[in-house]
């Protein structure tokens, strides 16, 4: 643990809950890796309470935070600036106090796209099928859209997937198509499809057994991503890997989301690794 003194710069994640995020200790890793004097906090911040937080970041000089559940959404009134991306996804995860002005970004987002690039996923013109419409999947269907893919969201409740693909059709050229979460439709959205992506909760601790997508779907030409972390591989992620696709799991967006706030917040290159190493070993998946 970094030894706090009074030129330490505060940083931290504030959320309700907050006691099971794994940003504290990526965060604190990676300062203590690169000898920055910054720790990094969880602040357990009720709804009711989240203007007098924000006001706090300015008044104690904190250099930064992540936002997490439930406030992503509520904090944007409450800052000074934000971000083009941060605007069109409607949430934001990352305040950078840029000397008493506070600037929201979303990292969510890029971090799912750092994932699929430092894979080596090239996605302009690609197909991607999303499975999912809620907060995870308009981030990562807005950056995608941006990267020039061509998308076809599935979700149970279809009016939600419909709602999300006119939401990104506001902003770029190709309406996403938008169907139920059903086999059939599951196999129609593979067909030709180059990325899969799962932004839903299925397959996510207790429900492990459970997967989103019939094995047999899967192919050798997919790469599979899940958000899902909690297994670090999902049956999703371990059918995928059975049938020679590439895979992407959900740790790994997660800490890059992280290593672009710290980016951020110090000026500095994350050292990936160290935080992936931490947060592997806080959820206790070492070997
Ligand atoms: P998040 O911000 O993590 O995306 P969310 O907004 O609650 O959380 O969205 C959860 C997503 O998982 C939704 O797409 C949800 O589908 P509905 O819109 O129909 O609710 C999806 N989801 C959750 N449980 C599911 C299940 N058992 N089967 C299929 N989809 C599920």
């Amino acid at each position: 643990m970094n030894s706090i003194t009074g030129k330490t710069v505060i940083c931290g994640i504030i959320g309700d809950p907050i006691e099971h995020s794994m940003s504290p200790v990526m965060h604190n890793a990676a300062f203590e890796a690169l000898g920055l004097d910054y720790a990094y906090l969880p602040f357990h911040v009720r709804q009711e309470e989240l203007p007098g937080a924000v006001v706090g970041i300015r008044a104690l000089n904190v250099v930064g935070l992540n936002v997490t559940i439930p406030h992503k959404v509520a904090v944007i009134p409450l800052l000074d600036k934000l971000d083009p991306l941060a605007e069109k996804i409607g949430a934001v995860n990352t305040i950078v106090n840029e000397s008493g002005v506070l600037a929201g970004y979303n990292t969510d987002a890029p971090g799912f796209m750092q994932a699929l690039q430092s894979k080596g996923v090239d996605l302009e013109g690609k197909n991607i099928l999303i499975l999912g419409a809620g907060g995870a999947s308009k981030g990562i269907s807005f950056v995608l859209a941006e990267a020039g893919a061509s998308l076809v969201i599935l979700n149970r409740t279809l009016t939600r997937a419909e709602e999300l693909a006119s939401q990104i059709a506001q902003y770029y050229h190709r309406k996403p198509e938008a169907m139920t979460l059903s086999e059939e439709n599951l196999a129609r959205g593979l067909d030709g499809a180059d990325v899969l992506v799962n932004t839903t909760s299925v397959g996510m601790v207790p429900d492990v057994n459970q997967t989103p997508v019939p094995a047999r779907l899967l192919n050798p030409n997919l790469v599979v991503c899940d958000i899902v972390y909690n297994p670090l591989e999902t049956r999703l992620l371990r059918e995928a890997r059975a049938a020679g696709a590439r895979t992407i799991d959900g740790l790994d967006m997660l800490v890059w989301q992280g290593a672009l706030a710290f980016e951020k917040w110090t000026g500095q290159k994350a050292p990936f690794e160290v935080m992936k190493q931490a947060a592997i070993k806080a959820l206790g998946y070492e070997k």
